[in-house]
């Protein structure tokens, strides 16, 4: 992935399997994409092998996955070590995403561990943070977001095979169709780009800041024009291809 250019990454979460999948990718495939714009999807892992072989040749979408464990192997029933993904040609990663904070109990020292081991096996950690309603309701929203960032990126590398790229994602704003507004995006990204250059120094201006929360084909644009608004991740509305392809265009302006 270039550094310079936006970066769209699906998020499909626990949609599709390795039949849809496959078809998922056979049309987007035919959708006409920005070359200015980076593209990624992140797919469960059984679907990995399908949108690898629906993929052939091309490299875009590049192939993400959504979550990794943090050892090279072992006695850990049911998970996936980044070597195994890197095996797959997965270049990028999801790591923290809300969901898996809420339902699966994953702490800010957990995820940190699993982005460090994804950079260590060549894959771009895409680390998710973001504040609850109540957090932000209550004026905590910078703090939470700190927290979790200077958490994550112990250990980490600013530069490097795999640059680390910050999803900011207020939970609030996940799946809700209220979408948090460019302006409060954009303030937000303001406050994690110093966390950055302090963990990374002069390296830290390559890494992306990138907005998640119901993203859409209508207010792409917004979020594109924005400074210090480096890209997208998209929930719901990368689950139709060819709604994502036109998402992918209005991403960029013609
Ligand atoms: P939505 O785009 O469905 O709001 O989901 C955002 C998200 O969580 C992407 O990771």
């Amino acid at each position: 992935m270039n550094d310079m250019k936006k970066l769209i990454v699906a998020n499909w979460k626990m949609h599709y399997g390795p039949v849809k999948a496959g078809g998922w990718i056979r049309a987007f495939r035919r959708e006409r994409l920005p070359k200015e714009l980076d593209v990624a999807v992140a797919v469960p892992f059984v679907s990995l092998a399908a949108v690898r072989a629906s993929l052939g040749r091309a490299s875009i979408p590049a192939l993400a996955a959504q979550d990794a464990f943090w050892a090279e192997s072992g006695a850990y029933t049911g998970e996936i070590a980044p070597s195994m993904l890197a095996e797959f040609g997965v270049s990028a990663c999801l790591v923290g995403h809300s969901e898996r904070r809420l339902h699966l109990g994953e702490t800010d020292e957990m995820i940190g561990k699993k982005a460090v081991a994804l950079q260590k096996a060549g894959i771009s950690p895409v680390i998710c943070v973001g504040e609850t309603e109540m957090q932000r309701k209550r004026g905590q929203a910078n703090r939470t977001v700190r927290t979790q960032l200077q958490a994550a990126l112990k250990g980490l590398k600013g530069d490097g095979r795999a640059p680390v790229v910050i999803a900011y994602e207020p939970v609030w704003a996940i799946g809700s169709g209220r979408p948090c507004s460019p302006l409060d995006a954009k303030q937000m990204h303001d406050v994690i780009r110093p966390v950055l250059t302090k963990a990374f120094g002069a390296t830290s201006e390559a890494i992306r800041i990138i907005y998640g929360g119901s993203v859409d084909v209508r207010n792409i644009g917004e979020y594109m024009t924005t400074t210090g608004i480096d890209g997208a991740l998209v929930g719901g509305a990368s689950l139709d291809p060819r709604d994502f392809g036109l998402l992918c265009r209005a991403a960029v302006p013609s």
